[in-house]
């Protein structure tokens, strides 16, 4: 049994209008009618072999994440009294589960395309964890992008198909070194979706980061259950040191393996990145929203709208979208920016 722990945090700069602060990235039906959330906890059913669900996740997101998860028997949620980032929010999942237990960690901020695949890959993600391995999932890398995480395919481990030894993990790397590994070829991208034994995950993180295992684990014992919520203490938890699982674990631990997992993966982390999810026609146009959508004359622009009519003439290579009283007007070119707009970051 897999039990997986959908990790639900951050907030929502990149993609708004549509994201928001209190309406973040996960929660919004963003491809298809499933939320990312919804999508990531369908992915891991309990017909598939693996055990109810483990939701890790900020007060402040608790009421989306209830609302969404309604109806999966058995989800229970850790609630977190303040954001410490991934390695302390998976730390308090390893510290509710036996030993022995292997988890499947899953943010849920990501597309997958081809579930199938991911099923595949994460039976022999928890085949490696089950002997010790500490497994990514590894993503074939398309463009030096700096905001991933790149494995270095080392050697492959007998007795697995399709399993390597990762060489080496480096989290985003500058430009520089993002374009070094894109051209060497032996790099992925590291997916962000990990399987861990409970107990090899903890020893790791004991070593290479002591106070995270010892200060998590005391916010636990000290915790406090409440039906499926479970709360850790909030004092202790508030000592705990804020560090991504990636810089406190996978950088620095030797039994780190990667499963190359080729499931059509987006982490839609921008307009752009959406459009290119979204199904699209011949002119590589694509609409989302409620609202009516007339193009006359357009190539691959994108109008998402919650409401008002929209028509465009003419344009090429942009993206469109209205949430409310926010309208983002933007070419494709532009949307690394739309994270610094006023309109994001004063939301
Ligand atoms: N519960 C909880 N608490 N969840 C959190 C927290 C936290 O404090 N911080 C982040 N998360 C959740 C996010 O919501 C997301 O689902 C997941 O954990 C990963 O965090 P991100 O903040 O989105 O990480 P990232 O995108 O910068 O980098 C990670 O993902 C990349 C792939 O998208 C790394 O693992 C990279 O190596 C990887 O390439
Ligand atoms: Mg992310």
């Amino acid at each position: 049994e897999i039990v997986p722990v959908i990790l639900c945090g951050g907030s929502g700069t990149r993609l708004w209008p549509r994201s928001r602060a209190a309406m973040p990235k996960p929660f919004l039906p963003l491809v298809g009618d499933s939320t990312l959330f919804e999508a990531t906890v369908a992915r891991c059913p309990v017909s598939g072999g693996f055990a109810a669900p483990v939701v890790v996740t900020g007060s402040k997101h608790l009421e989306h994440v209830e609302a969404q998860l309604s109806g999966v028997e058995g989800a229970s949620v850790i609630v977190e009294p303040a954001a410490r980032n991934t390695a302390a929010a998976i730390a308090l999942a390893a510290c509710r589960l036996p030993e022995d237990a292997v988890m499947l960690v899953c943010p849920s901020d990501h597309h997958i395309g081809r579930p199938d695949v991911f099923a595949e890959a994460a039976c022999r993600a928890a085949e490696l964890a089950r002997e010790g391995w500490l497994v990514s999932f590894g993503i074939e890398a398309t463009a030096p992008e700096t905001g991933f995480g790149y494995l270095k395919r080392g050697e492959a481990i007998e007795g697995h198909d399709k399993a390597f030894r990762t060489a080496q993990f480096v989290e985003k790397p500058d430009l520089e070194r993002a374009k070094s590994f894109l051209a060497d070829g032996n790099y992925a991208w590291n997916g962000g979706i990990f399987a861990f034994r409970v107990g090899d995950f903890m020893a790791e993180l004991a070593a290479h980061r002591p106070q995270i295992a010892a200060k998590v684990r005391e916010s636990v014992e000290k915790g406090a259950e409440d039906g499926h919520r479970f709360h850790p203490d909030p004092a202790t938890f508030a000592e705990v040191e804020s560090d991504s699982v990636d810089y406190a674990v996978m950088e620095n631990t030797r039994r780190a393996a990667l499963v190359p997992a080729d499931m059509e993966w987006s982490d839609i982390g921008n307009w752009q990145a959406l459009h290119e999810a979204l199904s699209r026609d011949e002119q590589g146009n694509s609409v989302r929203g409620s609202g009516h959508v007339e193009m006359v004359d357009c190539r691959n622009v994108l109008v998402d709208s919650d409401g008002p009519r929209v028509s465009v003439i003419g344009l090429e290579n942009v993206i469109v979208v209205i949430d409310g009283d926010d309208v983002l007007v933007t070419t494709v070119d532009g949307v690394q920016k739309v994270g610094k707009l006023s309109g994001a970051v004063n939301q």
